[in-house]
C-alpha cells in the first residue's frame, strides 16, 4: 500500500476522479447557505443538495469535492465520542464523488473499487461491504465488479444503509465499503453485535440517491437516479499510514506534539484523550471562526463555544496556566491552507477570539471546578443533581456536554431531566417581572431592552470595579433621557461588575458615578439571561 500523507490522499482522490471526468468542485462554506435546518455542513452533497432534487441546474454532471464538515449537532452529532475513539471529529473533510443524473449503482462501485484497491493499493481479502438489504442490485454489482465472495456482503436492514442528510432531503440506499484492521482489535463484521468495535471500520459510503424527504412520512422520486459518497479524509489517511487511529496520522501527530509542546505534558495513555480533543477541538473552532462563526450564547455561536470550552477544558486538565489554542493556529493554518487559503486571511481574528474566550473562560472553569469537586462527595448513584449541573451552566458558563465531558473519566453522569427541569424553571423566571411589580407593561421593557442594545457584559469575576457606557435609564417602566436627584430609577450599562440577583443570590449593591453625577445602586437584578439592571 502507498503511504501518503493527509494532503497527498486529498490530492490523489481528487485527481483520480477529474481523469475520470469530475470537475474539482472547492467546498461550500460550514455554514449552510442553502439550507436554514441544517446547524452546518454535515457532508459532501449538502452544497449539491438543490442539484439532486433538480431546482439548480450546473454545467456538470460529475463533480468531486474534499468538503468541510462539522458533525457537532442536529441529526449527525459525533461530540461526545471525540478523544475516545479513534475515528470521530467534531470537524473533519469528507471525500466525495457525485453524479447528478449520471451515473448511478455501477459506474460508482467501480470507480470506488478501482480507486482503493488499484490506485491505493489496499489488499481486497481486507475489504468487505454492506448493502441496504433490499438492493439486490447493489449486492450483484459488487460480486459482479469487484469479485467479492457473498460473504463478504453484509445485507442490512437498518438506517445505518439508508443515508439522509437531515428530516427532509435527498436520501437513498447506501452502500459501505469496511476495512479489516486485524484480529489484534476488538469488534465484529457490519451488522453483528460487536459491530461498534475498531476491527472493522467503514471507510467510504456510497449512496444511491433516489429519493427526496419532502415530509415526515413523504417521500417522492427524485428527478433522475443520482450518486452521492463520503469517504473521510482522516480515515483513509489513517489506513493508508497503516493505522487505524485518525489521530496517529501525519497531520494529527504534528498538531498533537504542539499541544504536548505547550502543556509541556509528555502524552501518557492517560492523558491522551486530552490531546486528542484539543487537536480536534482546535481545528473545529479556527474553521468556523474562518467563516465569521464567534462564540455567543446561541444558535451555531452556542455549538463553537460548546466546542471551545470542551477543548480548553482539556488543556486545563493538562495543567496549563495560559491560554494554549492560539498558539497552536500557526501549525494548523501551515497545515492546511494549501486548500484553505480562508484560514490566512482570517488568522488575525481566529487568534483574537481563541484568547480571549480562553482567558475568560480559564477564570469561570477554576471556579467553577472547586464548586463541582466540592459538590462531588454528595453525588448519589453516580448521578449529579441536575440543578448543580445547571448552577454551573448558568454562573460558570460550564455547557451541559462540558460537565458531562468532566464526569466520564469518573464513571459519572449528569441528572440531565433535573438540569432540564432548571433551565425551564430559569425560563419561567426571566419572562416575569421585576421583583413585586406584577405589571405586565413594566416587564416587556426587558424585553425591548434586551433586543434593543444586547445582553450586559458581566466582569464580576475578575473585577469589583470597572468602567461601562450607560446604554439606557429607565424611569417607572419607561425608558427615559435622563433622571434627576431623588428619583428612583433603573441604569443598564454595556458591561458591569454589578452581580445580578438570579436563582436565589443577592444582587450587589454599590455606586455607578461619573465627574457630575453618583448614582447609588441599593440593587441589581439579572433580566432575561444576560441583561444586569442597575436599580
Ligand atoms: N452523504 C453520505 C455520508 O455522509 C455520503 O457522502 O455518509
Amino acid at each position: 500500500m502507498d503511504k501518503k500523507t493527509l494532503k497527498d490522499v486529498r490530492k490523489s482522490f481528487l485527481s483520480y476522479f477529474a481523469k475520470n471526468d469530475h470537475k474539482i468542485v472547492d467546498s461550500s462554506n460550514l455554514v449552510p447557505n442553502n439550507d436554514p435546518t441544517l446547524l452546518f455542513t454535515n457532508s459532501g452533497m449538502v452544497q449539491f443538495k438543490n442539484v439532486f432534487t433538480g431546482l439548480e441546474k450546473r454545467d456538470y454532471k460529475r463533480a468531486t469535492t474534499s468538503q468541510k464538515c462539522v458533525r457537532a449537532g442536529g441529526k449527525h452529532n459525533d461530540l461526545e465520542n471525540v478523544g475516545y475513539t479513534p475515528i470521530h471529529h467534531t470537524f473533519f473533510e469528507m471525500l466525495g464523488n457525485f453524479s447528478f443524473g449520471d451515473y448511478f449503482k455501477d459506474v460508482a462501485i467501480e470507480l470506488a473499487w478501482n480507486l482503493i484497491t488499484k490506485e491505493f493499493g489496499i489488499p481486497k481479502d481486507k475489504l468487505s461491504v454492506s448493502v441496504f438489504s433490499e438492493d439486490k442490485e447493489a449486492f450483484n454489482l459488487w460480486k459482479k465488479i469487484a469479485g467479492l465472495s457473498e460473504n463478504k456482503i453484509y445485507k442490512i436492514s437498518t438506517s445505518d444503509n439508508f443515508w439522509s442528510m437531515g428530516d427532509l432531503g435527498p436520501c437513498g440506499p447506501c452502500s459501505e465499503i469496511f476495512y479489516d484492521h486485524g484480529d489484534h482489535l476488538k469488534g465484529g463484521p457490519p451488522g453483528s453485535k460487536d459491530q461498534t468495535g475498531n476491527r472493522f471500520i467503514e471507510i467510504w459510503n456510497l449512496v444511491f440517491m433516489q429519493f427526496e424527504q419532502i415530509a415526515k412520512e413523504e417521500r417522492i422520486n427524485l428527478p433522475k437516479p443520482s450518486v452521492d459518497t463520503g469517504m473521510g479524509l482522516e480515515r483513509i489517511s489513517a489506513l493508508l499510514q497503516g493505522t487505524h487511529d485518525n489521530y496517529e496520522t501525519d497531520h494529527f501527530k504534528t498538531l498533537i506534539k504542539v499541544s504536548s509542546e505547550l502543556t509541556k505534558t509528555k502524552i501518557t495513555k492517560d492523558n491522551i484523550a486530552s490531546h486528542r480533543v484539543i487537536s480536534d477541538h482546535l481545528r473545529a473552532s479556527v474553521f468556523l471562526i474562518a467563516e465569521g462563526v464567534l462564540p455567543s450564547n446561541e444558535g451555531r455561536g452556542y455549538v463553537l463555544r460548546r466546542i471551545m470550552r470542551r477543548g480548553m477544558r482539556h488543556s486545563h486538565t493538562l495543567g496549563s496556566k495560559e491560554p494554549i489554542f492560539y498558539k497552536i493556529v500557526p501549525t494548523l493554518i501551515h497545515e492546511m491552507s494549501d486548500s484553505y487559503p480562508e484560514l490566512i486571511r482570517a488568522e488575525p481574528l481566529i487568534t483574537e477570539i481563541l484568547k480571549t474566550e480562553e482567558e475568560k473562560f480559564s477564570i469561570l472553569l477554576a471556579r467553577g471546578m472547586r464548586i463541582l469537586n466540592d459538590n462531588l462527595t454528595k453525588v448519589k448513584n453516580n448521578l449529579l443533581p441536575g440543578d448543580l449541573a445547571f448552577k454551573l451552566y448558568d454562573t460558570y458558563g460550564f455547557p451541559l456536554d462540558l460537565t458531562q465531558d468532566i464526569l466520564k473519566n469518573k464513571k459519572m453522569n449528569v441528572d440531565v431531566s433535573g438540569f432540564d427541569k432548571a433551565m425551564a424553571e430559569r425560563k419561567k423566571t426571566t419572562k416575569l417581572a421585576w421583583k413585586g411589580s406584577g405589571d405586565e407593561a413594566v416587564d416587556k421593557i426587558w424585553f425591548y431592552l434586551r433586543e434593543k442594545i444586547g445582553g450586559t457584559e458581566f466582569l464580576g469575576y475578575e473585577h469589583n470595579q470597572s468602567e461601562g457606557v450607560v446604554l439606557s435609564l429607565i424611569k417607572k417602566g419607561k425608558e427615559v433621557q435622563e433622571i434627576n436627584e431623588g428619583d428612583e430609577a433603573d441604569l443598564v450599562a454595556n458591561q458591569t461588575p454589578f452581580y445580578g440577583e438570579s436563582g436565589g443570590q443577592v444582587g450587589d449593591t454599590g455606586y455607578i458615578s461619573n465627574s457630575k453625577s453618583n448614582f447609588q445602586v441599593i440593587d441589581t437584578q439579572k433580566k432575561l439571561g444576560d441583561l444586569y439592571v442597575h436599580r
